[in-house]
């Protein structure tokens, strides 16, 4: 019988929708919308993923991650494929509800998003199930050896997903704008233990881990660690995992995690994701901080042994708001993300450790906004920024951050906090488990907080703060007591007092930072020999502290340092701190050579978000 196609589709597409959307399609009302993400493949409007069911192994011997995905889907259009990002995965085979092979087709290769995974659907399917394996390109992964832990007696994995990155290790629709729920079945070798983010349900009778995520989360916080680890509790929900020769160093870090917890509930309104627990990881670790849901993985950078670095728990605690209950729909939100966190991180800060010490970090993130800004492009100056053609870690900078801390410190300045707080709430309240674009924010403020009070709103120009570039007159400037006293001793300093005459009892590191950032300029080697005499920047075991002082070391030729630097960048991968010693060391010809031969043997052991950022400062061809 032959129709037209169309006519065929519509009428047939009819009775099918009648017969089998009751059953498993979300109804049309509940769907939610999708904004363009420039960053995915996939089209949600017409076949979306609810729901990922990982069966997986881990093979440290091959660097190789193995097993299948259940994809459950919500078909909107049963004409349509289902279309998901891959990038780097062995796809061994793609079948339906029904157990059928599936056609398949992964589409031409970008350099930035990978490719299309394209599933040509039967009417019936409301699953597939992909086979694959992970490749040697998978970037979300680190696979360590024993060597690069702490304990060096076994190989460690962990992701890192955001922001595109988790399409290497699992074939998703891997969107912030399209949340789904997970579950995962594990299987590692012997004596490793496997978490994820998400609530682990046990082990099975095969010794399998078992996780579970009831709450839709965007597919960039999925993620997973594997490696010799031991727990130890801070409270009934909250707890630190690390391996056993850090982990007692980590409970004393972060035995202020709790507090936390509950000076963010009081502001924000009850954590939603059950329990918070802490992974510390190996020193590779990209990032500061990932606020991997029910589990954020941090940096032993932070492990001070001073409690001084602990705004990053406060930073990756508040996205268990700004973050992750309520996402960034696309990666040109992305200060909807990170500046409401900052933001809050500030408001934790203040709760738990008091206004001046809250105060002192802003400080210090406005200066290093500043600094950064003079540097960057006008276009990433801009909080809702355009990364067309671009990956979205390429505009990253502490714009997103800093620049969006202040705006929202500007609206609670000129509203008052009472009221601002309020508007807070019920943000997220009214947004739990939603993302949203700048353009839903803003509407959101406008009709909840600036209708109510015209005069008050036409105090802030929002449209210079959220699309131009720059810091607006109107940024707030926080003044702190403890640094005004640390610029007394740069003052004396610099008029020639002796370092072990100045008046430093009793600094904390954020006083030591500032003390550094104010003296930089006028620094030669002699001067920085004295110093390290008196204070032993060169051995200091505070990262923070030491990167500047490194850094200063290579700029003023002061040489004391040179095997620290080595030491350092050679077991330490946080981007954060690699960036800016390598652009330094590249700024001379002797500087570059050395740059290169650290590099080559460094390269090795950083994760492929740190090598993205180091290769084009050191010229090295991936
Ligand atoms: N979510 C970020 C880390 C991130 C950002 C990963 C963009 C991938 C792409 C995390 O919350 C973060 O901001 N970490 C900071 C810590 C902090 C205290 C500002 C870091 O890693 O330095
Ligand atoms: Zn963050």
């Amino acid at each position: 019988m032959k129709l037209p196609t169309g006519l065929a589709r519509a009428s047939f597409g009819a009775v099918a929708l009648l017969a089998l959307c009751a059953c498993y399609s979300v109804p049309r009302e509940r769907r939610p919308s999708f904004p363009m993400d420039i960053h995915s493949h996939a089209e949600p409007a017409r076949v979306r993923v609810t729901h990922a069911s990982l069966d997986l192994e881990i093979d440290p011997a091959r660097s190789e991650l193995r097993g299948s995905v259940v994809l459950s889907l919500d078909r909107a259009d049963h004409e349509s494929p289902l279309v998901l990002d891959a990038k780097g995965l062995a796809v061994e085979s793609v079948t339906g509800t029904d157990g059928g092979a599936r056609n398949w087709s992964l589409g031409p290769e970008d350099a930035i998003l990978g490719s299309a995974l394209t599933v040509e659907l039967l009417w019936a399917d409301k699953t597939v199930r992909i086979a694959y394996r992970t490749t040697e390109r998978a970037e979300a992964l680190q696979w360590l050896a024993p060597g690069q832990t702490a304990d060096r007696e076994a190989p460690f994995l962990f992701t890192q997903g955001q922001s595109i990155l988790t399409r290497t290790w699992i074939p998703v629709q891997d969107s912030p704008g399209i949340r789904i729920t997970f579950d995962a079945r594990v299987r590692a070798p012997q004596g490793l233990t496997v978490l994820m983010s998400a609530e682990m349900v046990g082990p099975d009778a095969g010794g399998a881990f078992r996780f579970r995520m009831d709450r839709p989360i965007p597919p960039y916080l999925i993620a997973l660690a594997c490696g010799k680890l031991e727990f130890r509790p801070i409270s009934p929900r909250c707890g630190i995992w690390a391996e056993p020769s850090v982990v007692d160093r980590a409970r004393d870090e972060f035995a202020d995690t709790e507090k936390m917890i509950e000076a963010a509930e009081g502001l924000f309104g009850p954590y939603r994701w059950g329990r918070y627990d802490v992974l510390v990881l190996p020193p590779s670790f990209p990032f500061g901080g990932m606020e991997n849901p029910c589990l954020t993985f941090a940096t032993p950078t932070v492990l001070a042994g001073d409690r001084s670095l602990v705004a990053l728990v406060a930073h990756e605690l508040a996205h268990s708001w700004s973050g992750n209950l309520v996402t960034n729909a696309t990666w040109s939100d992305f200060w909807l993300n990170e500046g409401f966190t900052v933001y809050f991180e500030s408001r934790i800060m203040e709760r738990v450790y008091g206004p001046e010490r809250a105060r002192m970090e802003a400080i210090l993130l406005i200066a290093d906004l500043e600094r950064e800004m003079k540097e960057l492009d006008a276009r990433d100056q801009i909080l809702h920024v355009d990364l067309a053609g671009r990956h979205p870690d390429d505009g990253f900078s502490q714009v997103p951050y800093v620049k969006g801390a202040l705006f929202l410190r500007r609206v609670e300045d000129v509203f008052g906090r009472g009221r601002f707080d309020r508007f807070l709430r019920s943000y997220f309240d009214s947004h739990a488990f939603q993302s949203i674009t700048t353009g839903q924010f803003l509407d959101f403020l406008k009709e909840n907080l600036f209708t109510q009070d015209p005069e008050l709103a036409a105090q802030i120009d929002l449209h210079r703060w959220i699309e131009e570039p720059g810091l607006p007159d109107d940024a707030p400037r926080p003044t702190s007591k403890a640094l005004a006293d640390v610029d007394v001793q740069i003052r004396r300093w610099k008029e020639g007092t002796e370092p072990a005459a100045l008046a430093t009892r009793e600094w904390v590191t954020q006083q030591w930072l500032h003390f550094l950032e104010g003296i930089a300029g006028a620094l030669d080697a002699g001067s920085m020999a004295k110093l390290d005499e008196t204070f032993h920047f060169t051995d200091s075991g505070n990262a923070e502290i030491l990167t500047v002082w490194l850094r200063l070391s290579i700029a003023h030729g002061y040489g004391a340092a040179d095997a620290r630097l080595e030491q350092f960048l050679t077991t330490v991968g946080r981007r954060k701190f690699l960036e800016p010693l390598y652009k330094e060391l590249v700024k001379t010809d002797t500087g570059r050579a050395r740059a290169e031969a650290i590099y080559a043997r460094a390269r090795p052991r950083y994760h492929a978000v740190s090598t993205a950022a180091i290769d084009p400062i050191v010229g090295a061809k991936p």
